[in-house]
């Protein structure tokens, strides 16, 4: 309880969603400013190309957002929603379509907009369903790379921030569905956070 009302105080614009925030890792500003390289950068690429952004809800919502409203070039969304099988097959990455895309990609230049990339493994297995599908380019934007955790290669063509081996919450980031909302990037309290993964 104690230690609640501290972070309620050092982030008293916050409220509630404040309490059991520890370190606050990368500001608003920081992921403002990213976003809009990233942004400038895809319009300049894929400028012409109409080109369809491909998300995994719901975690990458807010990154997804904001990329779009950067770009400067015409451009889709689609998003697509997926669950582990059993524990066994969620080690090898598979994963069942929950939604699938709502048309055919085939021929379409298709950016992979994700959250974050930590053993890459689901990501792995999803991009090679959508390969199959034949689009006329696939590449991958992360907005946070957890580069320590990889087991599997990921081709990464835009990358926001590498992230140390560190459980993180906020910009669309969960921790037990809460916490996406926060608008930085931060850690929690160790009393706050039990082991997830
Ligand atoms: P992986 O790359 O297959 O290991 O899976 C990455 C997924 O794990 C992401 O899509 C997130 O849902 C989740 N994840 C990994 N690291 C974090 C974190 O620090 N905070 C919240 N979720 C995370
Ligand atoms: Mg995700």
């Amino acid at each position: 309880m104690k230690d609640r009302n501290v972070s309620a105080r050092l982030l008293p614009e916050y409220g509630e969603l404040a309490e059991g925030v520890g370190e606050i890792l990368i500001s608003e500003e920081r992921l403002r400013q990213r976003v809009a390289e990233i942004a400038h950068q895809v319009s300049s690429d894929y400028a012409g190309l109409n080109p369809l952004l491909v998300g995994v809800l719901k975690g990458v919502l807010f990154f997804m957002s904001d990329l779009l409203q950067s770009l400067t070039i015409q451009a889709e969304n689609d998003f697509i929603a997926v669950s582990s099988y059993s524990p066994e097959t969620r080690q090898r990455g598979m994963v069942r379509f929950v939604k699938d895309l709502e048309a055919p990609i085939e021929g379409r230049h298709i950016l992979f907009v994700e959250d974050v990339i930590d053993t890459g493994l689901t990501l792995s297995y999803i991009l090679n369903n959508l390969r199959s599908r034949r689009p006329a380019s696939l590449e991958v934007c992360v907005l946070f790379n957890k580069p320590n955790h990889r087991l599997i290669e990921i081709p990464i063509k835009y990358k926001g921030f590498d992230l140390p081996d560190r459980f993180v919450v906020g910009y669309g980031l969960d921790y037990r569905e809460k916490f996406r909302n926060l608008p930085f990037v931060a850690l929690l309290k160790p009393e706050v956070f039990q082991e997830v993964k």
